[in-house]
């Protein structure tokens, strides 16, 4: 009780005294074609209100937000430097108020095609770093390892990660997902022909590769390297299931997540963002490996028709989450969505039990940071 009176008076006074924004849903985009989807829509305009923020990429040096600054987007540029450097300085820089604010990061993604199709669109529960390892050129592995990737501190593949570094894994509110994905649900996904032709050529993997884009609860993988082929795709199901001992699916593969997610979760330490509040989105925009009778080359190189579908179900799927998060405000989402699940990273830094990984560092504590200088408010 009296933390929550603390948080509301210090959301008044932080919100209120301060004039600052306080967004009730921040878009998080990595580039300039997912971020573009969301201009010139009928249900809101991202671009009535430009705000600098100082520490953003020189290529999207402004957030976008409605009128209102109940929506906002922020474009972070590609790769986990820039996608951490940005939203660090977002959550850092005194400019909003984040304490109650719902991130959908929006992007699109590679597929795995045993689980999921060009178009889909993907929520995950837990995001895993299956870049972060050791590696060997797959020329000089011996002859018993079926990868040149093991996990950093192991002595090969198949085995857990022995040096921890803190961002391998994510876990994020299962509940919240599926609120967000039933929302997405009720959009009219796009699709094309050239799609579904490249679909046909995937049929060895069955209907999940071969249906109609759907919106599919599967989990997101994250690595600087732009990887393609089969044998890269199964190493890193198989470091992802590793790594959150064999809870996650590998599904959506891209070059951001866990760095948007340790920026946030450095947030949420000292409570200027709600790690409870993170959505991650993804649209598959191609298949993370080649169809039958095609090399990895062909496939990385060749056309990728899933890529205009894939950034136009951002929007179409992603406005229904906004919208939906916006409409239940006052019965559901103010008060936040109660995670049933582990949420935060393999350190156990929010406190709780990992689910995953060798368990918390804290004691299912969660980590004590000093107060800073000047001291807070209360
Ligand atoms: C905000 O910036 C975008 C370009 O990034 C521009 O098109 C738009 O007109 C700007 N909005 C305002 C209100 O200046
Ligand atoms: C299709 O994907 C779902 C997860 O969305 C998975 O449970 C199922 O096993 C997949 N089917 C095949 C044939 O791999
Ligand atoms: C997909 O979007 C394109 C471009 O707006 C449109 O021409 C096409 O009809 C859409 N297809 C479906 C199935 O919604
Ligand atoms: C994935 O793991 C399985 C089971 O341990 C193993 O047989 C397979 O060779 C591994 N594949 C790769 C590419 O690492
Ligand atoms: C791959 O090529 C072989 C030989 O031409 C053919 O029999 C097979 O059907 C092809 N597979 C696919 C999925 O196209
Ligand atoms: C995950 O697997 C590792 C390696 O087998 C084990 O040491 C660890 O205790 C497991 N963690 C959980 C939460 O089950």
């Amino acid at each position: 009780m009296t933390w929550l009176l603390t948080s509301l008076l210090y959301s008044l006074f932080v919100g209120l005294s301060l004039g600052l924004c306080a967004p009730k849903v921040f878009i998080i985009d990595l580039f300039v074609d997912e971020a573009e989807v969301w201009y010139n829509i009928p249900e809101f305009n991202l671009l009535a209100k430009n705000i600098t923020v100082p520490g953003l990429s020189p290529l999207f040096p402004q957030v976008h937000c409605t009128s209102d600054e109940q929506i906002c987007q922020l474009v972070t540029g590609e790769g986990e430097i820039n996608a951490a450097s940005s939203v660090t300085a977002l959550v850092h820089s005194g400019i909003f108020n984040l304490r109650d604010t719902y991130f959908l990061t929006a992007g699109i993604a590679g597929v795995n095609p045993k689980v999921a199709t060009i178009g889909s669109v993907t929520f995950a529960r837990y995001a895993v770093q299956v870049g972060l390892q050791f590696e060997i050129d797959a020329r000089e592995i011996p002859s018993n390892f079926p990868t040149g990737y093991f996990a950093q501190g192991s002595s090969g593949p198949g085995m857990p990660p022995v040096s921890i570094y803190g961002t391998e894994v994510f876990e994020l509110n299962d509940n919240l997902r599926q609120a967000a994905a039933n929302f997405a649900k009720a959009a009219h996904l796009n699709d094309s022909a050239d799609c579904q032709a490249n679909r046909e050529l995937y049929k060895d993997f069955g209907s999940n590769a071969t249906g109609k884009p759907t919106v599919v609860l599967c989990d997101t993988v994250t690595s600087d390297t732009f990887w393609s082929g089969t044998l890269l795709g199964e190493a890193f199901e198989n470091t992802t299931k590793v790594f959150t001992n064999g809870s996650a699916t590998y599904c959506a593969t891209q070059q951001e997540d866990n760095a948007v997610l340790n920026a946030l979760l450095r947030g949420a330490l000292t409570k200027l963002v709600d790690f409870s509040r993170i959505i991650v989105m993804r649209t598959a925009s191609d298949f993370d490996r080649p169809p039958a009778n095609e090399t990895a080359l062909a496939s990385l190189l060749g056309p990728a028709p899933g890529f205009p579908v894939a950034a136009l179900n951002i929007e179409i799927a992603g406005v229904k989450v906004v919208e939906g998060i916006i409409a239940e405000w006052g019965t559901k989402f103010a008060g936040g969505i109660k995670p049933s699940n582990y949420i935060g990273d393999i350190f156990g830094s929010l406190g709780g039990e990992p689910d995953f990984g060798p368990g918390s560092i804290f004691g299912g504590k969660p980590a004590v940071i000093p107060k800073t200088n000047p001291p807070d408010f209360f």
